[in-house]
């Protein structure tokens, strides 16, 4: 790892990351490239986000999450006969494999939904043909399988966990309306499919954030697939990374209506506490992913006559500003738009997860081509010059 020269770190990161390398330490590895990668740019101080060289406001305007998907795997974007197939291929794989379908019936009912998640995909290796090779062709073959599985194990624990039978996959659907219809078991609005679909496009790639380098670092011990997605899952979770989605919907019923939420915030910054969905380490303006997450929560919120969550969601956004000059970031209005769908919280960083695993297997694919273990180094300040005291001897 080097200290920042490449124009994909935002600037103001880069001068911050010289400055703690100067102190002697870099907590956080903030503005250390860990990877040249042709995947995703960003600019932090601009507030853009680039997949393979396509802004995201043309690609969540003009693409589906399947055609970004081939994108991020494949470096071009798909004709419609490459498109067919993958949906194809995709419809196909979606279907689990019997002992993934028993091992979610047997599952705690209490188990958080993205610990379910993270088990299920590791279990997915058991009987995935390719699990042992990590050859670009067999690589291609599990992100596609991944992407297919993974909604169907959210959808299928989600209905297991209330009692009700999982649905099997309607082949002739999308991703994005697959999951709205195994999780509620209808065929799912024109409207909500198009928003859900817009949605996984907006989180299908960001770069080496920090379940992205998990999976990388994983994957660099040339350790599998399967293996380096399962780390990238136990990275997501986290309120600081993906968990952040879950944690603004409680605050904002926590706030309970327009009138007080200001309060509420106002009281949690004076606490000395973060407002989840604010704050990015590399974004310093507006996350650009939340800017078209505002328009789809405030859509959502007058399509359901309830337009609440979204006022509410846009009174905070002042005070985090003035109190600590913090924007929001994608967390923050996926928060109200999943909620307005009827989307249960703890299903919102799963399916943070159904998308970004598009991003985590590119990037897996991207580090086992041009290979070279991570292994970074640390700044040892603990004692030295100790000696062993025989053990009854020891306070
Ligand atoms: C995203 C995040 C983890 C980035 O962390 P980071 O780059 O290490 O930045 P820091 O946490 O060091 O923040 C720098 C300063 O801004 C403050 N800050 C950052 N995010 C904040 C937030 N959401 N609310 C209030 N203050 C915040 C920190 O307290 C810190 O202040 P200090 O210098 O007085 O101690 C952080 O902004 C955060 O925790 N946000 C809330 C969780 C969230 O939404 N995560 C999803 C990210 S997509």
């Amino acid at each position: 790892m080097t200290q920042a020269v490449s124009s994909s770190s935002s600037s103001a990161g880069s001068a911050a990351a010289a400055a703690t390398a100067k102190a002697g330490s870099n907590a956080g590895l903030e503005g250390v490239v860990a990877a040249k990668s042709e995947i995703c740019f960003i600019d932090g101080i601009a507030g853009r986000l680039v997949y393979r060289g396509y802004e995201i406001g043309d690609l969540v305007e003009n693409t589906s999450f399947g055609e970004v998907a081939y994108l991020l795997w494949e470096g071009r974007l798909p004709n419609k006969q490459q498109f067919d197939q993958l949906k194809s291929d995709v419809a196909a794989l979606m279907t689990l494999p019997e002992h993934v379908s028993k091992l979610l019936a047997d599952l705690p009912a209490k188990m958080q939904p993205m610990d379910a998640l993270r088990t299920a995909c590791s279990a997915l290796a058991a009987v995935d043909p390719d699990v042992n090779s990590n050859e670009p062709d067999a690589n291609r073959r599990k992100a596609i399988r991944l992407t297919a599985q993974l909604p169907t194990i959210v959808t299928a624990f989600h209905r297991l966990r209330n009692g009700e039978k999982p649905i099997a996959p309607d082949p002739s659907l999308s991703i994005a309306a697959n999951f709205l219809y195994m999780l509620n078991g209808k065929k799912p609005h024109e409207t909500l499919t198009r928003v859900m679909d817009a949605a996984l496009v907006l989180h299908a790639e960001h770069g080496m954030n920090a379940s992205t380098f998990a999976a990388r670092v994983t994957a660099a011990t040339l350790a599998d697939m399967h293996a380096a997605v399962t780390a990238a899952l136990a990275a997501l979770k986290g309120p600081l990374h993906g968990g952040a989605n879950q944690d603004v919907m409680e605050m904002l019923l926590e706030a309970g209506k327009p009138e007080t939420v200001e309060k509420t915030v106002e009281e949690m910054l004076n606490s000395g506490k973060k407002v989840p969905g604010f704050g990015h380490r590399v974004y310093k303006t507006f996350d650009p992913r939340a800017t078209f997450l505002r328009k789809m929560s405030k859509q959502l919120g007058e399509a359901a006559k309830n337009t609440q969550w979204y006022e509410m969601s846009e009174r905070i956004i002042p005070i985090v500003k003035r109190m600590k000059n913090k924007d929001p970031n994608v967390d923050f209005f996926s928060a109200s738009a999943y909620y307005t769908m009827g989307i249960p919280l703890d299903l919102f960083t799963p399916i943070f997860a159904i998308a970004r695993v598009t991003g985590w297997t590119a990037h897996i694919m991207e580090q086992h081509k041009n290979n070279r273990i991570i292994r970074p180094t640390d700044d040892y300040v603990g004692p030295m010059g100790l000696k062993v005291e025989p053990i009854e001897k020891r306070a």
